[in-house]
C-alpha cells in the first residue's frame, strides 16, 4: 500500500500523476505536445525533448497540488518510464524522477512503458491472473500472457508495423491530421465496408500480426481510382480499413484465448484501445465465445500515454521492493 508520484515522458506527452495503492488516481496531469508535431506529420524528437524540459516542473507542481499533497515528501516512492521510447524524451522524465528521489530520499521505481499501458487497467478493476493483454499502440502490437504481476510473456507480436502506425499512415493517405487514428476512427463510423483490404496472417497458425501490407493496399486503391478518374469514397475506405483491423485483432485474440482456457481476464491496452470498433468488437466476441473471461477496457483518458498507468504498474514493484538505482538510464529499446 503506497502513494506513488509517477512521471511519463517517453513520446509527446509530459505527464505526472499521484496514484494510491496502484488503483486510485489522486491526480493525472497530461500536457500534450500534439499541436507542435501536427504540422510535421509526426513526432519530431528534438521538439519533443524541448517541450518536456519546458513542461516537466509545472506539470509536477500541478500533479502535487491536485493530489492535495503539501509536499512531495508525503509520497512513498517516485516512479518513471525508463523505456521504450524516444531517448531524448525519456531522459527528461528519468532525470526529473532521479532528482526528486535524491532530494526527497525516496525509493526510485523504473517502469516499462508497455507494462504501464497494461496496468492502466488496474485503475479500472483489480487485475486477475492468468490474464491476456492485447497491447495496441503507436509502436506495439502484442498479445501478452501474464501468470502474475510483472511476468510478461509475449505470445504474439507484429512482424512489421504496429497497428497505430498503420492507422497513422493510412490516415495520412486520406489527408487526415496527425496522429490520424482518432480521425480515421471517426471517419470510418460514417462509412461502410465497400473496398477490399487484405487481412494479412489472419488464418496462419500463430498469434502474430502484420499491418504493413494494408498501407500499400490502401495506397493502390487510391492510385488506381485516380488513374481511372474516379473519386475515392474516403469514409468507405476508412470503414473498410477499420473492419480489416478489427477482424485481425479479434481473430488473433480469440485464438489466444482458445489456446489459454485458464485465462480469467482480458485487458486491452495502448493508444489504439481508444478505437470504437476495436473496443465493441472485442467486448461482443469475447462475451460470445469466452463468457467466463472478464473483459476490462480502460476509459479513453487512460488509453493514451499518461503517468497514472506508470504509477499503477509501479505498485507491485514497490511491494516487492524492486527499486531502481540512481544510475538507471533511459532505455529507448527496452523490451517487456
Ligand atoms: O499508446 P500511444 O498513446 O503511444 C504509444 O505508446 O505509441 O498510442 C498512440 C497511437 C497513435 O498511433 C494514434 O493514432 C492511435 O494510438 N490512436 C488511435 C485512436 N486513438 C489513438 N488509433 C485508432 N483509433 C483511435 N480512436
Ligand atoms: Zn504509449
Amino acid at each position: 500500500m503506497s502513494l506513488i508520484l509517477a512521471i511519463e515522458s517517453s513520446c509527446d506527452e509530459t505527464s505526472v500523476a499521484v496514484v494510491k495503492d496502484g488503483q486510485t488516481i489522486l491526480s493525472n496531469i497530461v500536457a500534450s505536445q500534439v499541436k507542435s508535431h501536427m504540422r510535421f506529420g509526426g513526432v519530431v524528437p528534438e521538439v519533443a525533448s524541448r517541450h518536456h524540459v519546458e513542461q516537466i516542473t509545472q506539470v509536477t507542481e500541478m500533479a502535487v497540488t491536485q493530489a492535495k499533497l503539501n509536499s512531495i515528501n508525503e509520497v512513498d516512492a517516485i516512479a518513471m518510464t525508463y523505456g521504450p521510447g524516444l531517448v531524448g524524451a525519456l531522459l527528461i522524465g528519468v532525470t526529473a524522477a532521479k532528482t526528486l528521489a535524491m532530494i526527497y530520499q525516496k525509493p526510485l521505481i523504473a517502469v516499462n512503458h508497455i507494462a504501464g499501458h497494461i496496468y492502466a487497467n488496474q485503475l479500472v478493476k483489480p487485475l486477475q491472473f492468468p490474464l491476456l493483454a492485447l497491447v495496441v499502440s503507436g509502436s506495439h502490437t502484442d498479445l501478452v500472457y501474464m501468470k502474475e504481476d510483472g511476468d510478461f510473456e509475449v505470445i504474439g507480436e507484429t512482424q512489421d508495423d504496429a497497428v497505430g502506425e498503420a492507422y497513422d499512415k493510412v490516415g495520412r493517405l486520406l489527408d487526415l491530421p496527425y496522429p490520424a487514428g482518432k480521425y480515421l476512427d471517426e471517419l470510418a463510423q460514417t462509412g461502410e465496408e465497400t473496398y477490399a483490404v487484405p487481412r494479412a496472417m489472419l488464418h496462419e497458425d500463430n498469434l502474430d500480426f502484420s499491418f504493413s501490407g494494408m498501407k500499400s493496399a490502401v495506397m493502390n486503391l487510391v492510385h488506381n481510382a485516380n488513374q481511372r478518374g474516379e473519386t475515392i469514397d474516403r469514409a468507405n475506405l476508412a470503414a473498410s480499413f477499420q473492419q480489416a483491423v478489427v477482424d485481425i485483432v479479434t481473430t488473433k485474440t480469440l485464438k489466444a484465448l482458445a489456446q489459454h482456457p485458464e485465462v480469467k481476464q482480458f485487458v486491452l491496452a495502448g493508444g489504439v484501445a481508444a478505437n470504437s470498433a476495436i473496443r465493441s468488437a472485442l467486448v461482443d466476441q469475447i462475451a460470445t465465445h469466452h463468457p467466463d473471461v472478464e473483459v476490462v477496457i480502460p476509459p479513453l483518458n487512460l488509453c493514451g500515454d499518461n503517468a497514472a498507468m506508470i504509477g499503477a504498474a509501479a505498485e507491485y514493484l514497490f511491494e516487492k521492493k524492486q527499486f531502481a538505482s540512481l544510475m538507471t538510464n533511459a532505455q529507448p529499446g527496452l523490451l517487456l
